[in-house]
């Protein structure tokens, strides 16, 4: 898998990150959530260069010229409800993307520090040779991205396959990394060292869902 931290390189990503870790801060729900957009549009203008570009005439009121324009056809799928405003952030930049929407979430049985991963709700289009964006917010043990991926198989086999994440648990990264293709792409934020017992990132930032909107109770 090829892994592109955006972390390692200092940029004004920084800066977004910090404001969604920050225990002030994050509490601003609105700004959380803007927060988490801008950094899909980072992400997706950082993709945006591995991706296939073919010449286009274009007409200014002038003259034409010509310009290499993006020609991917992109679903972008992500898992709701956290994933909307990274989901969001990525559509800013890829106008003509079409949309999959998947419920997957924990399912924690009688030992709160084991959970298995329940996927409900699917909407998806066509995938045959497309290039599929597979957005979550925060890749912790990777097994929410595994399942979704195995749920999205009956809609065709796309082209090629790109993983977004805003902040991912080494755990996490070396998951999917062994379990997708060589050829697939992951674009992060953010690595950061572990999960604890409940399966959360450390240091993370809490619960990407709730902090975008708002305590849910548990099932
Ligand atoms: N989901 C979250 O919202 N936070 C984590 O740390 C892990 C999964």
């Amino acid at each position: 898998m090829h892994i592109h931290n955006l972390s390692q390189q200092n940029s004004v990503l920084n800066t977004f990150i910090s404001e969604i870790r920050g225990v002030t801060i994050q509490k601003d729900s609105m700004r959380f959530r803007r927060n988490i957009e801008r950094i899909g549009e980072v992400l997706g203008y950082e993709m945006s260069k591995s991706l296939s570009f073919k010449n286009s005439e274009i007409k200014t009121p002038l003259a034409s010229c010509s310009m290499d324009l993006l020609e991917n056809d992109i679903v972008l799928c992500s898992i709701l409800r956290a994933g909307v405003p990274l989901h969001n952030g990525l559509l800013n930049y890829f106008d003509t993307a079409e949309n999959a929407f998947i419920s997957a979430y924990r399912h924690h049985k009688e030992n709160p520090e084991s959970f298995e991963i329940i996927v409900e709700y699917l909407a998806c289009p066509d995938l045959e040779n497309k290039t599929l964006i597979l957005a979550d917010p925060m890749l912790a043990t990777g097994q929410s991205m595994v399942a979704t991926f195995e749920a999205l198989k009956p809609f065709g086999i796309p082209k090629e396959v790109h993983l977004v994440s805003v902040i991912g648990a080494q755990e996490g990264v070396d998951y999917v990394n062994k379990t997708f293709n060589k050829k697939t792409h992951l674009w992060i934020a953010a690595i950061d060292e572990t999960l604890n017992d409940k399966g959360y990132i450390i240091p993370g930032l809490g619960d990407a869902g709730d902090l975008a909107f708002g305590k849910k109770l548990q099932q």
